[in-house]
């Protein structure tokens, strides 16, 4: 066992553990990460595809490249299943190691791994919420697929007259419900919960997040002001500014962290 590992483990088998993941997370699951090459912002414009405004101007000033786009997210949602990795941390929190995860995902793939307690700051796929009445539909992966599945046919076939008509329907009152993720620039949800969590963490174990995206990558120095530890695991680089870290993927080493937890806990 390495030596990083080692650590680690000693460390999160003393409990108290706050976990921030981001993309990295889920990459294993066939999800692309972001900023990692060939992820989606080097294949999308995140000025254009990662707003809502920038996502309701292709609609209808270049619907092919927003085809491609929700045709993309459509594949990478379709397969995606729970990893190791997502597995270890749902065991991690049943032996009571773990308190929380605060993940920037929006998959869901955190609950589906039995994940309990999931704090979801850039919002979730897996929920849409309302244009018109502000009330929100929880959704399944498969009608997350269907919808993006329809809004490509759409944006392919015919002429699209708004952003809106290519949406799913709010099941309360039949508007035009969006997916419940946060855009860029738009608030993020349940903030002061992981904030507040952070201050409270003997560790924090960040996992697959390149610490680029604030308020997000404030996460771990908010840890390590009030006292934390910080273990980072990354397959590359990353900013999160860590105690301890752990080069690998994370479906690699969260069961190995894991076993030599519990083991250590003992
Ligand atoms: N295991 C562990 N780490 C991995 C793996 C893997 N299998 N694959 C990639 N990584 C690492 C990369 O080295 C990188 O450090 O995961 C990180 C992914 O970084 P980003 O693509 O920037 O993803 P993330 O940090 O989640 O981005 C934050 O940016 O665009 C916004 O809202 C979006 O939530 C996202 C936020």
């Amino acid at each position: 066992m390495s030596a990083g590992l080692h650590e680690a483990a000693r460390l999160v088998s003393g409990g108290g553990v706050l976990v921030l993941t981001g993309a990295g997370m889920s990459e294993e699951a066939g999800i692309p990460t972001f900023r990692d090459p060939g992820g989606l912002w080097d294949r999308f414009d995140p000025s254009e595809f990662g707003t809502w405004q920038g996502l309701a101007g292709l609609a209808t000033r270049r619907p092919d490249d927003l085809a491609e786009f929700l045709a993309a997210l459509r594949r990478a949602l379709a397969g995606a299943r729970p990893g190791p990795g997502h597995v270890a941390l749902a065991r991690l929190e049943e032996a009571g190691l773990v308190e929380a995860v605060v993940t920037q995902n929006v998959d869901g793939l955190h609950q589906e791994a039995r994940s309990r307690r999931v704090i979801e700051i850039h919002g979730s796929f897996l929920r849409h919420r309302c244009l018109r009445c502000g009330r929100t539909d929880t959704v399944t992966r498969d009608e997350v697929c269907e919808g993006l599945e329809r809004a490509v046919v759409g944006l392919r076939q015919a002429f699209v007259p708004s952003f809106e008509s290519i949406l799913p329907r709010c099941s309360w009152c039949g508007g035009p419900a969006r997916p419940d993720f946060v855009a860029f620039g738009e608030t993020l949800r349940d903030f002061e919960e992981a904030e507040r969590l952070a201050t409270e963490c003997r560790v924090l174990l960040a996992v697959g997040t390149s610490g680029e995206v604030f308020p997000a990558a404030s996460l771990p120095e908010t840890a390590r002001s009030a006292g934390a530890r910080v273990v980072v695991i990354a397959a590359g680089p990353t900013a999160v500014a860590a105690d301890v870290v752990i080069q690998g993927k994370a479906g690699e080493v969260l069961p190995r962290l894991a076993e030599a937890s519990l083991a250590a806990k003992d």
